[in-house]
């Protein structure tokens, strides 16, 4: 049985202020909310690094969990302005999103920088959330398959079938983020079957447990249809993460 995960993405939004009102709002409509929201799905918030230590303080009596939107596939060093995995550990993060769309088109992460990421989130003990996704274009030309079959196998190639065992992965269709138009969840799941396919020609025990969340203009309005097929575990929600209400009916749905 594969435990469900709604991660919050928050970007690059917020302020000392913002965060803190944000999350006390999430602890207490947990808190009110029923024992619903707790059960059986995992709770997780990503706000910007430089309010991790701020979040994780106030998240210290909570059940949601804590991931960065990214990391170092370096240890320490002369790398300005990167975050190890290491330090990301000190201010309690447990999950940390690696390859995200936003990080490989702006800043130019490959594969091979992102299976770094992951290795290095893995070998400290931090869950690496992997996401892949097309772009509109390879829709339309029909490499949908391809491009995310390409961007599982660069982690499956380098560190092994077994480390998915310790991390989950995110679907996310890069024109269905941030633009409203999510996958229909026909389309969402055709591809969520195509990655667990995948991942069962090297271990069918593996596949049957891998954690594969949707990503892309997920609201409380639509997360009942995503989430009711049968191979989408969950959602890493960007916009709608940023009000506490819309986050937390978008967690009581996945129930
Ligand atoms: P969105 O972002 O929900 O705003 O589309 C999702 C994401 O980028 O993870």
């Amino acid at each position: 049985m594969r435990r469900s995960l709604i991660a919050g993405n928050w970007k690059m939004n917020g302020s000392r202020e913002s965060i803190s009102g944000l999350l006390s709002a999430l602890k207490e409509s947990m808190a009110n909310g029923s024992d619903e929201v707790n059960l059986g799905v995992d709770i997780v918030v990503a706000p910007p690094h430089v309010y991790l230590d701020l979040a994780n303080r106030l998240l210290e009596s909570s059940t949601i969990g804590l991931a960065s939107q990214d990391v170092s596939q370096f240890d320490k060093g002369a790398y300005t302005g990167d975050i190890s995995a290491s330090m990301l550990v000190d201010l309690g993060c447990a999950y940390a999103i690696v390859g995200h769309s936003e990080r490989r088109q702006l800043f130019g992460e490959d594969n091979e920088a992102v299976v770094g990421k992951f290795d290095s989130a893995q070998a400290i003990g931090i869950t690496p959330i992997l996401c892949v996704g097309e772009t509109l274009e390879d829709r339309e030309n029909g490499q949908t398959a391809e491009v995310v079959l390409t961007q599982l196998r660069a982690i499956i190639e380098s560190l092994g079938i077994s480390a998915l065992t310790r991390a989950v992965i995110a679907y996310e269709p890069v024109w269905a983020i941030g633009t409203g138009k999510t996958a229909s969840p026909e389309q969402a799941q055709e591809v969520h079957a195509l990655l667990r396919g995948e991942i069962s020609e090297h271990n069918s025990q593996i596949a049957l447990e891998q954690r594969i969340i949707y990503g892309g203009s997920v609201n409380a309005a639509n997360a009942e249809a995503l989430f009711a097929q049968a191979d989408i575990d969950g959602g890493l929600v960007g916009g709608a993460s940023l009000d506490a209400a819309e986050f937390i009916n978008i967690c009581r749905v996945i129930k």
